[in-house]
């Protein structure tokens, strides 16, 4: 694990298109992202992750990459970007770029030059048959669109070409071996470009599908963690501080491929689901049993029985990263009130690990149905203009109502971040308050030790970190646990009663030393 700055590290996830747009054109700019930074550090985040914000035909949000070393101008110039990493420096904050090694865009040079019929540089950069009506076979792939007589492989949607990182047992004369001059050329590719904006500034990258690389790979994932320890030896040996957070959802395998971070993503009924999202995005007929639905009846082991032996199996290898949301994940607030975020974020901000916020769901912004935009399909809900205050466009953008790249929640009660700063019980306040105990707290930081107490349905969840005791009821009955916890309580959310036996009100949360 490389990166120390890790230890005390909260996450803010910014989809630059909609956070805040300062030229009036209705899309969210870096001048924007800078001129809230202040705003960032005052909700106790340490660091950001921007979205893909390079050069791009945006059929995937920015995630169809054309050339990796260029902004989109929408956003701004290189050099806006470079004076944001150095006004985040000046107030502690640190920069990861989203990183997309997997894919390009169709219309990046790479691939361009790879559909020609003559053999040139970057022939191999991409995964082709080698005849116009050979599949790929186990893999997505299009056929018909290139000089080439050759299909190539996907990695996504249709406007994302798979890179080529070779297969791991090649069976076809088309697979390259994963030691392959132009398999190995790939991957030094990948690297100019970290090295490219590591030197700039950035403190490291949120990487990916990180574990799409290598092709026919195994279940352990030998191929694709070879190239991912590769370039781990890279950064160690020059840029040693920097910091890479896997799109993995395996943290022993991503952790042990050299990643310092591993999201706990939301696959359908896995345990981080069953915790504020236990439900089916196209399945509104299941029942939902999240644990943080107050009336959802919800068991904390199923989050536990995959959370243990994770955390038991990486304990020191990196860290396994919790977050509110992301850009792909309905908003939490989809289901839960801000009562049931507030007890959310109060366990998900006292985890070890490196958690994540997702812009706007500090202020319990709302999931909106909406058509889709640049790939984004249900996800777009998610992705909608950040809620500053009351003014024009939510305080979003001054330009008029047509050009925002989003509509803005037209809801006559929709939170912005102007109403809650007045309100010492809201939702930023909260989680104000949460991240600087985190902060004030070693023991709620990264390393120290999780062991749980009480996990048993009906009663509180109780569990230590290092010499802290934190105890949780999120549902809307009291509940005691025959436990004796005494000390000097240093947070509570609703209300709590100490002693030989502990009673939690509805809804409350106590941390105590
Ligand atoms: C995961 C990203 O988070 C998602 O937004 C994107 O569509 C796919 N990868 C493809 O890059």
């Amino acid at each position: 694990m490389a990166a120390t700055w890790l230890k005390d590290t909260i996450f803010y996830e910014i989809y630059p298109q909609s956070f805040y747009d300062t030229n009036g054109d209705g899309i969210g700019d870096f001048n924007g992202i800078i001129e809230k930074l202040d705003y960032i550090k005052d909700l106790g985040c340490n660091a950001l992750w921007i979205n893909p914000c390079f050069d791009s035909p945006f059929k995937d949000a920015g995630y169809d990459v054309r050339d990796y070393k260029k902004v989109a101008p929408r956003y701004g110039n290189n050099n806006d970007l470079y004076r944001l990493f150095g006004e985040a420096h000046k107030r502690g904050i640190k920069v990861l770029l989203d990183l997309v090694p997997g894919h390009t865009s169709e219309e990046h040079e790479w691939f361009k030059m790879s559909q020609k019929a003559e053999e040139n540089e970057y022939t191999n950069r991409f995964i082709w048959t080698d005849f116009c009506f050979e599949p790929a076979k186990g893999l997505n792939y299009v056929g018909g669109e290139s000089e080439r007589s050759a299909t190539y492989a996907l990695n996504f949607f249709k406007c994302q070409p798979a890179l080529n990182y070779g297969f791991l047992n090649p069976t076809e004369p088309w697979q390259l071996p994963i030691d392959h001059p132009d398999v190995i050329a790939t991957r030094e590719a990948l690297k100019d470009i970290m090295r490219f904006w590591l030197q700039h500034g950035c403190d490291g990258f949120r990487v990916d599908m990180a574990a799409s690389l290598v092709k026919n790979d195994d279940e352990k994932k030998t191929g694709t963690s070879a190239v991912w320890l590769d370039v781990r030896k890279m950064l160690d040996e020059e840029f040693p501080e920097a910091a890479m957070v896997a799109e993995w959802s395996n943290p022993p395998l991503a952790l042990r491929a050299g990643y310092d971070m591993d999201f706990y993503l939301n696959h359908p009924g896995n345990g981080y689901s069953t915790l504020m999202r236990d439900y089916f995005v196209n399945d509104k007929t299941k029942e939902d049993h999240s644990y943080f639905k107050k009336d959802g009846d919800g068991d904390i082991n199923r989050f536990l029985d995959e959370y243990l032996t994770w955390y038991e199996d990486t304990k020191g290898v990196g860290y396994i990263s919790m977050l509110t949301c992301n850009h792909d994940t309905n908003r939490p607030r989809f289901t839960l009130d801000p009562e049931e975020l507030k007890l959310a974020y109060a366990f998900l901000f006292t985890m070890p690990g490196v958690p994540f916020l997702y812009y706007g769901d500090e202020i319990g912004m709302r999931y909106l149905e909406l058509p889709t935009k640049e790939g984004g399909y249900y996800r777009t809900g998610s992705r909608t203009p950040m809620q500053w205050n009351k003014g024009k466009n939510l305080g979003f953008s001054e330009g008029c109502e047509d050009s925002l790249y989003l509509p803005v929640d037209g809801e006559a009660d929709a939170p912005t971040v102007e109403d809650q700063e007045k309100d010492p019980d809201s939702l930023l306040n909260v989680v104000k308050g949460l991240l600087a105990l985190r902060h004030r707290e070693e023991d709620l930081q990264a390393d120290a030790e999780f062991k749980v107490l009480v996990a048993e349905k009906g009663k509180p969840f109780i569990y230590k970190r290092g010499d802290l005791t934190i105890a949780i009821n999120p549902s809307d009955k009291e509940c005691s646990a025959a436990l004796s916890v005494q000390g000097e309580v240093l947070y509570s959310l609703g209300s709590a009663n100490l002693g030989s036996e502990i009673t939690l009100a509805p809804q409350s949360f106590v941390v105590v030393r």
